[in-house]
């Protein structure tokens, strides 16, 4: 290894590049965490449960519109987004994938805010979102009014990206699958837009301490003492929540925001979920929804992704999974093995318990606040939003000197993993295949691509970014492109609320950071984490001085703001909209399904057991169809547990393919023969009795050229659910 290594640097003219793409996902797993943080088991401060806000509703109270809309996207043989591992394709669900709409309007302006269920948010993504929106609503939702967030989830689907770099991680351009999230998005603003109400707005915050940990703790360790000195921890531990009531005081929603990567659930997993966060609007909602499956029911709770950048889940930290020793703490190496052998895991016994747990304390934490918010905002909403080109962006670096951003990579980073051999294929592609002691060199170092200076077959990156910000009374959220670390997150709240705060109703202005905003452009890290070079400032695509210039860009946002004069903001360059044909798209349809002889689609090939206790696990397969020929699945189900009432001799539907106890995998066989297996945790909390298991899907055939789709059912024996006997 010492000497591959030597040799690569001794060529060092040879094209050493990075790819990129890794960065911006693999990087967010804990992988490279280490655990700087001591938890301490800080005691919780508990205070006694506070009424209800009793003083009258404002005089003008604002309209308030929330909404839900299923946005899951087509879930086999795609790749899903996040871990940027080309063998992690999609086959089944955990959990589905929402998209979660706020809008709240003072009278005369109104301003929209939607946390997806989605990796990020691309510029592609977004663009489409409005062009639906203007055919809908005219000129109602705008670039300047719409904030889109996505919670960083990395179990959805890929797909949905107009840049070279980002089309070839998910394989193109998948119709279906941004179609299945532009129309998950613009349903749940539907639905938001058509139930506003007045309504009142209550703003709290607390700590959460046990539920993040820095993961690049070298690199925070770069900013300036004094900097670090006034902050107690290196991630940030609060939680803000809002809280939306009708003028009843009846509770409609609660959207929150909290700095922690979803990657609970790691790289091996191949169905979709909607992560840690995902779970705790699941766990509100299903508490505030009461009688409704998951997925339904009026209450809308949105747990919005932040200034998650250098923020694990994993709060057990990184370790040496060969030899259980520590991982390094510069460059997270492991003595024998390097990179690849320091994993970093989360709290709970496997990734879906880590899930839960995490996800679980937000959800905790976040009711406490809702249950005690009594801080009203009041007043008038703005938005203000510019698209600026980042590769041209100029900041003062002092009195006499300016400094500029650009594309900029560092060839020093060393992504040390196994080459992948996808990304060889796109290498030869570009720069011709390597001469075979190039190849020697820079094994196991896959090549990273200097994306920025690439335009074919169309731009690798975007250039055009937007800036924006809304605020709702005295509470500014700001909408920023990628993932802010802990750091720079708090630098650009302090900058925007120092703007803001001349104007007196911001007098004592609450800045929140969304993450993952509009366009998705990486991480952004502070100028000294940048020279530490790790993950994080590694993928900082615009420069160390990216920072500086979005928080120039931010405050003259606030500034206008604050000034009444957003008018007089130049919009800025459009970001461009390339031709759908000009898109590539390298997935294939799927083959058409084949059911082995003498069965049929719907089959049971493994029954279920005739009786489970409560706490097992309840099984059964099926022959079945590929999901994908059940086209667009936004709103149904692949799966029901169904428990039988003697009363009425019906089934009643009590889980479905939303619910965290289903797990709905699909298993690809060859040529077409494709089989379901679906599992149900029972939990400790579910009634005795008789249920069966439903499978709904639909197979493709081809006959005399024409392609027909037929839906199936399959349904398994009835079963007993019992109380295990420590339950008595
Ligand atoms: C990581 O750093 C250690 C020293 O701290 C060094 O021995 C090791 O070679 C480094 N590994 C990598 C992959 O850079
Ligand atoms: C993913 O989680 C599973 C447990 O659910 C664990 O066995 C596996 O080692 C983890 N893999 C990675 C890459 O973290
Ligand atoms: C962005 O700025 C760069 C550098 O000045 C320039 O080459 C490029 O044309 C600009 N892009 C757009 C879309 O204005
Ligand atoms: C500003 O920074 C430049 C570049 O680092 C340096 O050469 C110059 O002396 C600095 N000027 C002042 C006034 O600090
Ligand atoms: C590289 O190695 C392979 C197999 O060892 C050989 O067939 C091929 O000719 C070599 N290519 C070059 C360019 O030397
Ligand atoms: C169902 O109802 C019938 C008559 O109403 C009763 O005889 C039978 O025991 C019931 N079965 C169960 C499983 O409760
Ligand atoms: C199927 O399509 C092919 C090519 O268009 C044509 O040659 C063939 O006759 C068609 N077969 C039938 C049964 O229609």
């Amino acid at each position: 290894m010492a000497r591959k290594t030597e040799c690569c640097r001794l060529n060092g003219l040879e094209i050493s590049l990075i790819v990129l793409f890794l960065l911006m996902t693999a990087v967010s797993v804990g992988l490279i965490t280490v655990l700087a943080l001591k938890l301490d088991s800080e005691k919780q401060e508990v205070t006694p449960e506070e009424p209800s806000p009793s003083v009258d509703p404002p005089e003008n109270p604002y309209l308030i519109g929330v909404g839900r809309a299923d946005c899951t996207g087509p879930v086999a043989d795609l790749p899903m987004m996040g871990y940027a591992n080309t063998e992690q394709t999609v086959r089944g669900i955990h959990t589905r994938l929402f998209s979660r709409a706020f809008i709240v309007d003072d009278g005369s302006k109104r301003v929209v805010f939607i946390t997806a269920d989605i990796g990020m948010v691309s510029q592609r993504l977004r663009l489409e979102v409005l062009q639906e929106l203007k055919a809908k609503y005219g000129d109602l939702y705008r670039q300047d009014n719409v904030v889109i967030s996505g919670t960083h989830t990395h179990a959805g689907v890929g797909g949905y990206f107009q840049y070279t770099l980002f089309m070839i991680t998910s394989k193109g351009y998948i119709k279906p699958s941004i179609q299945a999230i532009v129309s998950g998005i613009v349903k749940s603003i539907d639905l938001a837009h058509r139930n506003l109400r007045p309504g009142r707005i209550f703003i709290n915050k607390g700590q959460l301490v046990d539920s993040n940990l820095n993961r690049s703790p070298h690199s925070y360790m770069n900013n300036p003492e004094e900097e670090r000195n006034r902050y107690e921890f290196n991630t940030d531990k609060q939680i803000v929540i809002l809280k939306f009531t009708d003028l009843d005081g009846d509770g409609m929603g609660l959207l929150s925001w909290f700095a922690v990567h979803p990657v609970s659930m790691n790289n091996t997993n191949r169905m979709v979920s909607s992560d840690n966060l995902g779970y705790a609007s699941y766990a509100f909602e299903q508490e505030k929804n009461i009688g409704f499956l998951p997925g339904e029911g009026p209450f809308v709770a949105g747990f919005s992704s932040s200034n998650l950048g250098d923020s694990s889940p994993n709060i057990l930290g990184p370790v040496c999974v060969n030899t259980g020793e520590k991982c390094d703490y510069l460059n997270s190496s492991c003595p024998i093995g390097g990179k690849k052998e320091c994993l970093a895991f989360g709290p709970g016994e496997d990734m879906f318990e880590s899930t839960r747990m995490i996800g679980e304390n937000m959800y905790k934490k976040a009711k406490e606040l809702y249950s005690r918010a009594k801080q009203e905002l009041h007043g008038p909403v703005y938005g203000a939003h510019q698209w600026v080109n980042m590769t041209d962006e100029t900041v003062p670096l002092n009195s006499t000197h300016t400094v500029s951003t650009g594309f900029l990579f560092f060839g020093s980073f060393n992504w040390d993993t196994n080459g992948d051999p996808f990304w060889d294929g796109i290498r030869d592609a570009v720069l011709g295949p390597p001469s075979n002691e190039t190849t020697a060199c820079h094994r196991p170092k896959p090549i990273l691509f200097s994306t920025g200076e690439m335009n074919s077959p169309l731009p690798w990156h975007p250039a055009i970014v937007d800036v924006q910000i809304i605020t709702i009374g005295s509470l500014a959220i700001v909408a920023v492109p990628g993932e802010f670390t802990t750091m720079s997150g708090r630098r650009i709240r302090e900058a925007v609320k120092k703007e803001l705060e001349v104007k007196e109703s911001f007098a004592n202005a609450e800045v929140v950071v969304a993450g993952l905003c509009n366009i998705y452009t990486h991480y952004i890290t502070t100028y000294e984490e940048y020279q530490i070079q790790r993950y994080e400032g590694a993928s900082t695509i615009f420069g160390p001085h990216t920072l500086s210039a979005y928080i120039q860009r931010y405050r003259g946002l606030a500034k206008a703001i604050a000034h009444g004069t957003i008018r007089d903001l130049p919009k800025g360059p459009d970001p461009p909209f390339f031709d759908e044909d000009k898109l590539f798209n390298q997935v294939k349809d799927p083959v058409a399904d084949l059911a082995p002889a003498d069965t049929v689609f719907g089959d049971i090939l493994e029954q279920v057991n005739p009786s489970y206790k409560v706490g097992e696990i309840a099984s059964v397969t099926f022959v079945a169809g590929n999901p994908r020929h059940s086209g667009d699945i936004r709103d149904k189900t692949f799966v029901t547990v169904e428990r039988f009432h003697n009363d009425t001799d019906s089934w009643e539907i009590v889980h479905t393919d939303a619910s965290w106890e289903t797990r709905f995998h699909w298993i690809k066989g060859l040529a077409g023969r494709s089989q379901s297996k679906v599992e149900w945790h029972i939990p400790l909390t579910a009634q005795t009795g008789t249920y069966r298991i439903q499978h709904f899907g639909h197979y493709k055939q081809i006959m005399d050229n024409n392609t027909i789709t037929t839906p199936y059912v399959g349904t398994s024996d009835a079963f007993k659910v019992t109380k295990s006997f420590y339950y008595y």
